[in-house]
């Protein structure tokens, strides 16, 4: 039975049996009518103050939040309520007169209080019983433990229905964690305000494939203001909330931006920490290194490198042991957003596939297990500044056991996909070629200023012109870091498209599913109408064979590549005056059943769904 019918059905049936009682000519007195509908709003409250209880025992959700709060205070006063009422419902029940119930005064009031008491304790004892905390034992003698491992961290977050009930959280996530890392005792160094209004118009699809343009000059702290504002900085303040050039899974912004610092005029070469909140620097007083184990080539050292970072508390609050998956998508969407805004400042970027995590968290004096280090950006003219990704330089990390992790699974995910330096060789560089399409043409910078997440759309069909040139803005470019991420598209409401899912390759659509599965992606979703009711929606995947070629580093690429594309789909949405929101939120399984894939060969990792927007944005 749907969730629709199963909260509805009761009610429905109540309504059936009074058209009933009418058509029979016993329809209850008006104090019958108010005893019956008492009953059912008691019954319904007691189911929802129980599930709520229950909620916030088993994922551990903040039990003294205002809302929780008032929740609690509404129970016992409902219950007083009830015990007070209790005895008309009986008397009305016996046909007895219910005045005379009434008019007496309320026997066991003590008794019934104890009574719910009881229940409410057992639910919460329930919802700190249901599921196991526990990764289950790895695999044993899996011949690639790391890409076991990063398999079963799949299957462990994935979303399913029956889950809650099979699994609670590996981690006591409910400690407080800032927004912002409190630096204040460190020097500060201010940037100025960033000039937006300095980018040129031009094809987006170049812009989005980070072919440079003619550079200015040398690189200078006026166009690193611009840089890291795109990248990270706060681009409107809504609600209590600063909300960010690049998107957020849940507004809870992980991502932190580090900066190495070479040769940027007018900023002394070093290690920097980027503030958004100030929009300024901090110095953090080490010179940097462009060093092969950061990926970076000491003898062509790039103008300087961006150090991503992900504060996992932040997201794991709210995501719980799924929060790898959003932290690593969450930093792709701002690489996404520099790789963009350094190429309208004349700079190529280049993502470094190897690095040794502990060492560049050592130099940017942050502990990985806790704030991983997910990527690092080397920007320099051409193609400078990183080396290739050798497997030679490198070993994957050792694993650890996720119990001996504070952030347990999370943790665990990351250790997974890090890797050791252990070889000093000096490889060739890295030339990746960059492929020009589309026809659209805009301000970059203001595309990102203006750039929002978009979830309501107008209801009529979006035009095919619109899909084709978001897909080849968004997809058309090669892939940044992975080659094992696949896109498919699902036309919900496209003129001239057949409703269904299609494989997106080389420019064109292969149809892989045919119908109207709005409403099945919409429930993939996990029921959210951003999904259901987009006109289109794209989905990335990832090929495991593939992924599986890339060793169990390639699960974090594979998440970064997803997310650099939600972020330039944000901006070749905004290009076209349509509007899109990321959504990461998925059951895993009914995900791949919407596209006819097989969770055997891929697996889902992000959707994103757009159309014109409707007013009520
Ligand atoms: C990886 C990722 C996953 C997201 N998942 C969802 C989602 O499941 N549902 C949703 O409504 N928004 C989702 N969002 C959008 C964020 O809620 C949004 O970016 C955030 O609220 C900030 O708002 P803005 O994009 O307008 O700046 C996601 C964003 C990212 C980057």
């Amino acid at each position: 039975m749907s969730k629709l019918a199963l909260i509805i059905g009761p009610i429905a049936i109540y309504l059936v049996s009074l058209a009933v009682r009418a058509a029979v000519g016993r329809r209850p007195t008006r104090h019958g009518f108010n005893v019956e509908i008492a009953v059912i709003l008691s019954a319904y409250f007691l189911v929802t103050a129980g599930l709520g209880i229950f909620w916030v025992a088993n994922q551990q959700l903040p039990p003294f939040d205002w809302h929780y709060l008032f929740g609690y205070a509404t129970f016992g006063l409902v219950l007083a309520h009830l015990a007070l009422n209790a005895r008309i419902v009986v008397a009305y029940a016996r046909k007895k007169k219910a005045a005379s119930a009434s008019s007496r005064p309320a026997q066991g009031l003590a008794g019934k209080v104890v009574a719910a008491l009881v229940i409410a304790c057992s639910a919460f004892y329930m919802g700190m019983r249901a599921g196991s905390p526990k990764l289950a034992a790895l695999p044993e003698g899996a011949a690639d433990a790391h890409a076991s491992a990063v398999a079963h961290y799949h299957a462990v977050s994935m979303h399913t229905r029956e889950g809650v009930l099979l699994r609670s959280p590996s981690v006591a996530w409910d400690l407080p964690v800032p927004r912002y890392i409190d630096r204040s005792g460190l020097p500060r160094v201010e940037l100025p305000r960033p000039n937006i209004a300095r980018g040129a118009e031009r094809p987006v699809g170049e812009a989005l494939s980070g072919i440079p343009v003619k550079p200015r000059g040398r690189f200078h702290r006026d166009d690193l203001s611009v840089l890291l504002w795109a990248t990270a900085g706060i681009t409107d303040r809504r609600g209590g909330y600063d909300l960010r050039a690049s998107a957020s899974s849940g507004a809870l912004f992980p991502t932190e931006i580090y900066l190495l610092a070479f040769d940027i005029e007018g900023i002394e070469p070093g290690t920097y920490a980027y503030a958004p909140d100030a929009h300024a620097l901090v110095n953090l007083g080490m010179p940097p290194r462009a060093d092969p184990a950061f990926g970076l080539d000491p003898d062509d050292p790039p103008v300087l490198a961006l150090v991503t970072t992900s504060v996992f508390r932040r997201t794991g609050q709210k995501y719980r042991d799924r929060a790898y998956r959003y932290v690593v998508a969450d930093a792709g969407h701002a690489i996404g957003n520099a790789i963009v805004a350094a190429a309208d400042l004349g700079l190529a970027t280049r993502l470094a596939g190897r690095f040794d995590e502990a060492l560049v968290a050592r130099a940017i004096g942050v502990d990985n297990r806790k704030e991983g280090v997910l990527a690092v950006l080397a920007v320099a003219p051409g193609s400078r500044g990183a080396v290739a990704a050798s497997d030679s330089l490198f070993e994957p990390m050792a694993l650890v056991n996720p119990e001996e992790l504070e952030l347990g699974a999370t943790a665990f995910a990351h250790t997974a996909t890090s890797m050791t330096f252990i070889n000093s060789s000096m490889p060739v560089a890295n030339k990746i070629d960059m492929v020009a399409t589309g026809e659209t043409s805009a301000r970059v910078l203001s595309l990102i200023q203006s750039r929002r997440s978009a979830r309501n759309f107008r209801g009529e069909a979006l035009a095919l012109e619109h899909v084709s040139a978001v897909l080849a803005l968004a997809a058309g470019p090669r892939p940044v870091v992975s080659h094992a991420t696949r896109v498919y598209f699902v036309a919900n409401r496209v003129a001239g498209l057949e409703p269904g899912a299609y494989r997106y390759e080389g420019g064109a659509l292969s149809p892989a599913r045919k119908g109207d599965i709005a409403n099945e992606v919409g429930r993939a979703a996990l029921d959210q109408d951003v999904i259901r009711n987009a006109p289109s929606v794209v989905v990335v995947t990832v090929d495991r064979r593939a992924l599986a070629a890339e060793g169990a580093r390639g699960y974090r690429h594979a998440f970064l590549e997803a997310g650099i594309l939600g972020a330039r789909l944000y901006l070749a949405v905004a290009a076209r005056g349509l509007g899109g929101c990321s959504v990461g939120a998925f059951y895993d399984e009914e995900a791949a059943r919407v596209l006819g894939i097989n969770m055997e060969e891929q697996w889902p990792l992000h959707f994103f769904g757009f159309g014109e927007k409707a007013d009520s944005n």
